[in-house]
């Protein structure tokens, strides 16, 4: 069964910055290492572009909605292609047939009972399109996210049973521990589920047009967040799916988001009877100077675009994952994701890469066949970089790519150490042929398997090494695939250039 992995979907506000490509660049590294171990799996992106939120956002710059979403979901469509990730499905919020899907799903917990006319009075927040409590208000006014003071609104509004699913919500964590990454993240959940009230929520908005209508009630649109939540359904049935499909999906997403996707989404998925997801992951913030990067704080804006152009796409992909680990906030500064390239991806791998490859071409006519028998310090570092090259596998399969980056590049520092204490290209200087090709018979084989477990967050990169070495096959992902092989090498090259 094929894995799906999910981004949030985008608000078409404006124009993407440094945080949402965070969260694609995430979501595409997951994917991509499914691809690599189990070869079956779908990515899913796309823009949320109904409410009042873009609204405003369309008259602010004094242009028709429906052109203004075209403009910022094309740029959202842009980005990704610009940095290289490929998904599957692009689902917009505005596609004919995602509304058909609401508009179901609407009518069903509608006849369950699930949904009923109420009225709600609370402060609603547009930037979160969300209602909030006084209590999770600072200062009762304003919104700990935007800084925004939020509106006081009271109106007819239909609400959904949310205090119907808070056991089966709560029996849903206690069985399922690891549905959410990481587990600090769940305990919260928990945490809330049992001890703070959980209200009906308000899932429509009179007297707002700008998106689906409720069914049989024009008067109504349905909450955006509904809206939102329910295109992870409808973009896996554009991939050709069913809903059964959610048992393999992996939500990436903010930590600013967690309840919707924690608590909302799996209620109206109870509700309806339909799978639960398979986790949420949950990301922190990439800030500027302690703040939030934000749409509604321009000076933080940072545009992924020109970062990506400064540092390159694997260098942009790699110093964010190796500069901040996955699950908590950090500060974006320019130079030390700059020296974290230079330093790990110039210096420790493609440098290395390039002198092995080099003294394989020229000394050895490129050729390192039929080495059976190894001297002990080259057993020892195969067999340190084999425990570590589990600890990597381990390290993808709990969604840790900071360690699985930490342990890629110390295997290449004691690498690096092992080819300075051998010297290999001191051929001529008294070394054994022997000495010379076995300690390049273990830096290119153990050289290529962590390019492959590379790959899912450097491909430009991996691809480039993989090449040049002729093999792609994976010791640590393919049973029965040794990792020492015989060396074949045609040509050398560089393979990344210093920021
Ligand atoms: N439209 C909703 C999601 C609906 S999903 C059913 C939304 N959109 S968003 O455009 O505001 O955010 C999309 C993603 O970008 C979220 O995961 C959010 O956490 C992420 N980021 C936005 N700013 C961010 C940072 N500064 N840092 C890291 N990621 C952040 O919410």
């Amino acid at each position: 069964m094929t894995n799906i992995f999910t981004t949030p979907i985008f608000y078409a506000n404006g124009e993407p910055h440094l945080g949402h490509a965070y969260s694609g660049i995430l979501a595409d590294i997951f994917h991509r290492y499914s691809l690599l171990a189990n070869s079956e799996s779908c990515l899913i992106t796309g823009t949320d572009e109904h409410g009042l939120k873009i609204t405003q956002a369309a008259s602010k710059s004094c242009t028709e909605v429906e052109d203004f979403v075209d403009r910022k979901s094309a740029s959202f469509a842009e980005l990704w292609s610009a940095l290289k990730i490929d998904p599957d499905v692009f689902i917009r919020t505005t596609d004919r047939f995602h509304a058909q899907f609401v508009e179901k799903v609407w009518k069903k917990l509608r006849d369950k009972g699930d949904i009923y006319l109420g009225n709600y009075q609370g402060q609603y927040c547009i930037g979160c399109e969300q209602f909030y409590n006084k209590r999770d208000l600072v200062d009762e006014k304003y919104c700990a996210i935007h800084k925004t003071e939020v509106q006081s609104f009271e109106e007819e509004t239909y609400l959904f049973r949310l205090s119907r699913y808070r056991e089966q919500l709560l029996e849903f964590y206690t069985s399922n521990q690891d549905f959410i990454i990481p587990t600090f993240t769940q305990d919260y959940v928990v945490k809330q589920l049992k001890e703070e009230p959980l209200e009906d929520l308000s899932v429509s908005r009179i007297n707002h047009k700008w998106g689906i209508s409720v069914p049989g009630d024009e008067n109504h649109t349905i909450y955006v967040w509904i809206d939102a939540l329910f295109s992870y359904l409808s973009a896996i049935q554009k991939a050709g799916y069913n809903p059964d499909q959610l048992k393999k999906t992996t939500h990436i997403l903010g930590k600013d988001i967690l309840k919707f996707h924690a608590i909302y989404w799996p209620a109206f998925l109870l509700a309806l009877e339909l799978p639960l997801p398979k986790h949420l992951i949950v990301h922190g913030w990439w800030k500027v100077e302690g703040h939030k990067i934000s749409k509604s704080i321009p000076e933080t804006v940072v545009h992924p675009k020109a970062f990506q152009t400064e540092l390159s796409n694997d260098g942009l992909r790699y110093a964010l994952i190796k500069q901040k680990p996955l699950f908590r906030d950090g500060d974006l500064v320019q130079d030390s994701l700059k020296h974290v390239i230079n330093a790990d991806l110039v210096n420790n791998f493609a440098n290395l890469v390039k002198r092995n490859n080099t003294l394989i071409l020229k000394q050895l006519s490129g050729e390192i066949v039929g080495i059976t028998d190894l001297d002990i310090e080259c057993r020892q570092i195969v067999t340190e970089a084999e425990v570590k090259l589990d600890k990597v596998i381990n390290g993808y399969q709990t969604f840790d790519i900071l360690i699985v980056s930490q342990l890629l590049n110390q295997i290449l520092t004691e690498l690096n150490r092992f080819f300075h204490e051998r010297s290999p290209w001191l051929i001529n200087k008294g070394l054994t042929r022997e000495h010379v090709s076995s300690t390049c018979f273990v830096v290119a084989n153990v050289v290529r398997e962590i390019a492959i477990l590379y790959s899912p967050i450097i491909p430009s990169l991996s691809e480039s090494i993989l090449n040049e070495l002729g093999d792609n096959r994976s010791a640590s992902l393919e049973r029965g695939c040794p990792l020492l092989r015989d060396i074949s090498i045609k040509k050398v090259q560089s393979h990344f250039t210093r920021v």
